[in-house]
C-alpha cells in the first residue's frame, strides 16, 4: 500500500523540514522508493537541505502548477540511485508573489501528490506552518500525519487543532513528536496530549562544520542521538499501527 506521510505545525520554525527530509533518507535507507514534495510554496527550503545545486532544478512543483510540464518532470533524482527523489519548488521573489497574490492551484496539487504517490513507496510532504490551503490539502491526501512542536505548551492548542482536522480527514495514523528536546526534559510533564515520539535538539544542526543549513543531518552524523530518534520514528512509521 502507498503511504502518504506530511508534517505540519502550528509555528514556524519548529523542525518540519529538516525532519521530513531526514525520514525521508532514512527510509530510503531501508530499501524504499522514497519521494519528498515541498509543498511549502512560501518558503521552499528543501532543496537546500539537500545541498542539490540550483542547475539542477529545471522543473519545479511551480511549474506543474502552470502547467508548463508533467508529473514526471519534476521529480529530482537526489543521489542518482532511483530510490530518493525531490520534487522542490521554486525560491524566489518572483514565485513567492505569485502564490501570495494569485494562489495555489489546488486542484493541481492534488493531482501532483496522487500522481507521484502511485510511483513511489513513500511520498513524503512538507508543508507551510499553520492550516492553510495546501497544508490542509496535503493532510486530507495523507494516510500518516506527523504533528512537530517544541517541547512547551505553548504548541498544544496548535497541536490538538492539527489532530481534530486528521480525524476530520480520516488519516489512518497521527503521531504527535516533539522536536529540539533538552536532555533534563520532563516531556511528558510538561504537554497537555500524548506525545509519540521526542527528538532531541542537536548544537551539531547549525555548527560550523555542518555548513549551516546544508546537508541532510543523519547523512551527516550518522550515530549522533537525534540520528538515533529519527531512525526510531521512521521504523514507527514504517511499521503500521
Ligand atoms: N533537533 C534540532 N536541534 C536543533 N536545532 C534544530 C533541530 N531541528 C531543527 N532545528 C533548527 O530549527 C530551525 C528551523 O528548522 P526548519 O526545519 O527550517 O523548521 P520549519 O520547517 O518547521 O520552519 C533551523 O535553524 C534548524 O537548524
Ligand atoms: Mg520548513
Amino acid at each position: 500500500m502507498k503511504r502518504i506521510i506530511a508534517i505540519q505545525s502550528f509555528r514556524g520554525g519548529t523542525g518540519k523540514s529538516h525532519v521530513i527530509a531526514n525520514l525521508a533518507y532514512l527510509l530510503h535507507l531501508e530499501h524504499k522508493k522514497v519521494a519528498v514534495l515541498d509543498a511549502n510554496l512560501a518558503a521552499p527550503n528543501l532543496h537546500l537541505l539537500f545541498d542539490v545545486n540550483p542547475e539542477r532544478l529545471e522543473y519545479t512543483l511551480n511549474d506543474y502548477l502552470a502547467h508548463n510540464c508533467e508529473a514526471k518532470d519534476i521529480l529530482l533524482d537526489i543521489n542518482g540511485q532511483g530510490k530518493l527523489f525531490l520534487i522542490p519548488s521554486t525560491l524566489s521573489a518572483a514565485a513567492t508573489t505569485q502564490i501570495a497574490r494569485e494562489g495555489c492551484n489546488l486542484e493541481r496539487l492534488c493531482e501532483a501528490i496522487r500522481q507521484i504517490a502511485i510511483e513511489f513507496d513513500y511520498l513524503l510532504i512538507d508543508t507551510q506552518s499553520g492550516l492553510g490551503a495546501e497544508t490542509l490539502l496535503s493532510l486530507s491526501m495523507a494516510n500518516i500525519l506527523l504533528i512537530l512542536q517544541e517541547p512547551h505548551h505553548l504548541d498544544d492548542p496548535g497541536t490538538a487543532i492539527a489532530r481534530e482536522m486528521a480525524k476530520k480527514f480520516a488519516v489512518e495514523s497521527c503521531y504527535s513528536v516533539i522536536n529540539k528536546a533538552m536532555p533534563a526534559m520532563d516531556i511528558a510533564a510538561l504537554h497537555t496530549q500524548s506525545i509519540d515520539a521526542v527528538l532531541p535538539f542537536s548544537d551539531k544542526i547549525s555548527a560550523p562544520s555542518n555548513q549551516g543549513l546544508f546537508g541532510i543531518f543523519a547523512q551527516l552524523f550518522p550515530k549522533d542521538p537525534l540520528t538515533e530518534a529519527l531512525r526510531h520514528l521512521a521504523k514507527k512509521i514504517a511499521r503500521p499501527r
